[in-house]
């Protein structure tokens, strides 16, 4: 699925899209591919639609797919504040380091109302540093993905269409 400038996937915008699932990538993600590729592998943030189709097939229809990424939490909330506005059905939330430290970040997705999946592209329970194991955002999203590489923010998407759906 190609996207035009504003990460919306052009396939996905008609009428027929009733899920608005936005993909929300916080500090260090924007790189991916680039950074660390021993532990966040070779493959780009734009990768994520392509991955969203090969496991939803003709689903992927149903799902209109929104990008964001930023290096400061204040923004990140300020997102989720415009996505409840908005009407997002659900978010696929990276947080990177913030979700670690970010109180802030946390007391948002607790009241806002649109279930999140916490997602990481490495297994943050398998690497050295013990505070990778510490999640502010857990407690208050439905679910977590780690470990799958890219292919957990398509499993993310996945989830939240079965939840949304009611095919779970
Ligand atoms: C990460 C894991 C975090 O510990 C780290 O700070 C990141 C990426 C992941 O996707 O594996 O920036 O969220």
């Amino acid at each position: 699925m190609a996207q035009d400038d504003n990460g919306v996937c052009p396939a996905q915008k008609a009428p027929e899209t009733p899920y608005s699932i936005l993909v929300l990538n916080g500090p260090n993600l924007a790189h991916t591919g680039l950074r660390c590729p021993d532990i966040y592998g070779r493959r780009a943030l734009s990768d994520i639609p392509a991955l969203v189709e090969t496991l939803l097939g003709e689903r992927s229809a149903q799902v209109r797919l929104l990008f964001f990424q930023s290096n400061c939490e204040g923004e990140l909330i300020n997102r989720l504040e415009a996505a409840r506005n908005e009407g997002i059905h659900g978010v696929a939330l990276n947080a990177g380091a913030y979700t670690h430290t970010g109180l802030a970040l946390a007391d948002c997705v607790q009241w806002i109302g649109i279930p999140v999946v916490e997602v990481h592209i490495s297994n943050v329970f398998a690497r050295k540093e013990t505070i990778r194991r510490h999640s502010f955002l857990a407690p208050y999203s439905v679910g977590v993905i780690a470990g799958f590489g890219l292919m957990g923010y398509a499993l993310a998407v996945q989830a939240l269409y079965a939840r949304l759906s009611g095919s779970d």
